[in-house]
């Protein structure tokens, strides 16, 4: 199955990492704080992170307790900042596709990932090696883009319908029932995601043994919206999907 390695991509790269370094992105906004609420008390914890990027989320889970944090990234680049900028004993960083981690000791308490699952074509054969690594009970917490967003295409048109005076009416939808890759275009051309319908994420989850304990799709408060009204865009479509599931 095919493997994209694209924020070693070094254009990719570059605005990427200039988009994190925006304060008000919908990560910082939305999906850390959601996903974090998500946690349980992490003390002594084991942690496999997924797709763990650049390490911040590893560095916090052991300012939160954990006891030991393995961060997996199939990307050397984000790894090399990883290593940089948040490293700590008790954290190892290794450079492996997740459709690998079969190959990794188990006896987790939790497996986290945060928005890399859409990138993976087979979410299912990575669900069934979470499982597996997971002690019973474990969890399995992650984040993703939402299936209405990862079914949008470049090559399926415009993703608003708009007024005369170029205001947003509502999102455009098209081939939702057609799940597998999408070429899309996010500071590179032909960056690849794999789009899944809602209910193939929660099947999957529930065929390899996970039981759903939350789902959630932020929306911006009030006052997060007085601030920045570009956001009411999530009212029309979430962004992110995040799921908690236990191992049962
Ligand atoms: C949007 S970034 C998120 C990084 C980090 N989790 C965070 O929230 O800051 C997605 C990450 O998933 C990684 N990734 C993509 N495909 C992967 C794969 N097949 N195996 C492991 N990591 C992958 C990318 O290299 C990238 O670091």
């Amino acid at each position: 199955m095919a493997k994209q390695n694209i924020f070693d991509n070094e254009t990719f790269f570059e605005g990427y990492q200039k988009l994190r370094e925006r304060e008000m992105n919908a990560n910082n906004l939305f999906e850390i704080p959601e996903l974090f609420r998500l946690l349980p008390d992490l003390k002594d914890l084991r942690i496999l992170d997924l797709g763990c990027g650049a390490g911040e989320a590893c560095m916090e889970y052991i300012r939160m307790g954990a006891k030991e944090v393995t961060g997996i990234d199939i990307s050397e680049k984000m790894l090399e900042v990883a290593r940089e900028k948040n490293s700590d004993p008790a954290i190892t960083y290794i450079c492996m596709p997740m459709e690998d981690i079969g190959k990794l000791e188990g006896g987790f308490d939790l497996v986290i990932s945060s928005l890399a699952l859409h990138y993976i074509e087979d979410f299912k054969g990575v669900v069934n090696n979470v499982n597996r690594l997971l002690k019973e009970g474990g969890r399995f917490i992650f984040s993703q883009e939402h299936p209405v967003v990862t079914c949008h295409s470049d090559t399926y048109g415009k993703r608003w319908t708009t007024d005369e005076n170029g205001l947003k009416i509502h999102v455009n939808l098209a081939n939702y029932g057609k799940e597998g890759e999408r070429d899309t275009t996010w500071f590179v051309d032909n960056v690849k995601i794999y789009h899944r319908m809602f209910s193939t994420v929660i099947n999957d989850l529930v065929e390899c043994g996970f039981a759903i304990e939350k789902l959630v799709e932020p929306l911006p408060s009030d006052e997060l919206l007085q601030k920045y009204p570009d956001y009411y865009d999530l009212f029309h479509k979430p962004d992110f999907l995040l799921v908690k599931a236990r191992k049962s």
